[in-house]
């Protein structure tokens, strides 16, 4: 198991404690208020020096030494709006909103890991940041316009994962974390009479072979070995079973790693899009949406991780996590300076604790808030050694 320190070891029942308390209280993207007070109160008394309301709700812990780098590090704080069905003591009280992606935990371990940091001497700063709103909404720029990068030359980040068993911490140099950018289409005929199609264009044929067509992107010119998805999500169109309407609009989410991939895929659905439509008579408007970029370790800061992480869990709870198609809006930060996004291993199948992210019945081992903590701890000590 897991090797704690005694000052982390000695927070168990407080952190614990923290996490199951905001798992009753969850709050969405930009009004994590509540949370916000519980983490001050939590900190109170511990020197640190704290500013809060960055961005509305956003709270920045700083444990300043001597002279040297400052080191962000950066957790989440906001829920989903889920309805929550884990059926645990200390489920939502607050209908159709749920923890349901450990960001719960995440402010524990990162509240934890900056009491435990408080004290510490030697050189440079070490900087908490609890961010709202991850869920897409825009948290991460926020904080870096509210000048959280300012001086930083490092980023870490943590984030519990129940893809990976409780004790084991997740590191991998280079893509981590897909892209996620979002695209909307909309192909527009000419409706009339269903039992006359002849004198319509049908945008709804003509949707249908471009949602066909979309997948020939990935299957016949994205490089094999390159991973990229094109999923779309909703189709609307239509109110009359025996109508052609005059449009159908689509929307879909496009996810790859490899910038330059990336950058050529509002291009390339463009193309396909508008070449099939008009082949049906119909148009087609294409619009892409730049979300976040991917998330891709540093080489250098993801070995001094997993230096870290192995006096955590040793090197047998070691591991390279899967990359994965979701998205995190940690790789903003990762745009200013370079930095590392590990997964803190948290399931546990014998207990029931391996629902994936975001299922209204997610919940994980809280021996992970441990591990996360410690590691928080440690990876400070490497990076400002
Ligand atoms: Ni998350």
């Amino acid at each position: 198991m897991a090797r704690l320190s005694p000052e982390v070891s000695s927070l168990r029942d407080e952190i614990v404690a923290l996490r199951r308390d905001l798992h009753r209280h969850p709050e969405l993207a930009w009004s994590e208020r509540r949370t916000a007070a519980r983490i001050a109160a939590f900190l109170e008394g511990s020197g640190l020096a704290l500013r809060t309301g960055l961005g509305g709700t956003g709270l920045l812990a700083e444990a300043r030494g001597e002279d040297g780098p400052t080191l962000l590090l950066r957790v989440d704080m906001d829920a989903l709006p889920i309805a929550e069905a884990s059926g645990a003591s200390y489920a939502s009280a607050v209908e159709g909103t749920m923890h349901a992606c450990g960001h719960d935990g995440h402010v524990a371990m990162g509240a934890a890991a900056a009491r435990a940091l408080a004290g510490r001497r030697g050189p440079g700063t070490v900087r908490l940041l609890f961010q709202p709103a991850e869920e897409g909404e825009g948290g991460a720029q926020a904080m870096v316009a509210a000048g959280v990068m300012d001086g930083v030359s490092a980023v870490v980040g943590v984030h519990l994962w129940n893809e990976l068993p409780v004790g084991t911490l997740g590191v991998k140099a280079g893509p981590l974390m897909a892209a996620v950018d979002r695209l909307r289409i909309v192909v527009r005929g000419r409706g009339g009479h269903g039992g006359a199609p002849h004198r319509s264009a049908d945008p709804v044929v003509a949707a249908a072979h471009v949602i066909t067509a979309l997948q020939a992107i990935v299957s016949r010119e994205v490089p094999p070995t390159q991973a990229a998805v094109v999923t779309v999500g909703s189709v609307h169109g239509g109110a009359a079973f025996n109508v052609i309407p005059d449009e159908v609009t689509l929307t879909g989410t496009v996810r790859t790693f490899d910038a330059s991939l990336r950058r050529s895929m509002p291009e390339r659905l463009s193309r396909m899009a508008t070449g099939i439509a008009e082949g049906l008579g119909c148009r087609a408007e294409v619009e892409v949406r730049p979300g976040n970029p991917a998330v891709v370790n540093d080489a250098a800061v993801a070995d001094r991780a997993r230096r870290a992480a192995a006096r955590v869990v040793g090197e047998d709870g070691l591991v390279e996590p899967e990359p994965t198609m979701g998205g995190e809006d940690m790789a903003v930060y990762f745009e200013r300076a370079p930095g590392c996004f590990v997964f803190v291993g948290s399931a546990n199948p014998a207990r029931g604790l391996d629902q994936p992210h975001h299922s209204p019945r997610f919940d994980f081992d809280e021996e992970a808030l441990l591990v996360g903590t410690q590691f928080l701890v440690e990876v400070a000590g490497e990076m400002l050694a």
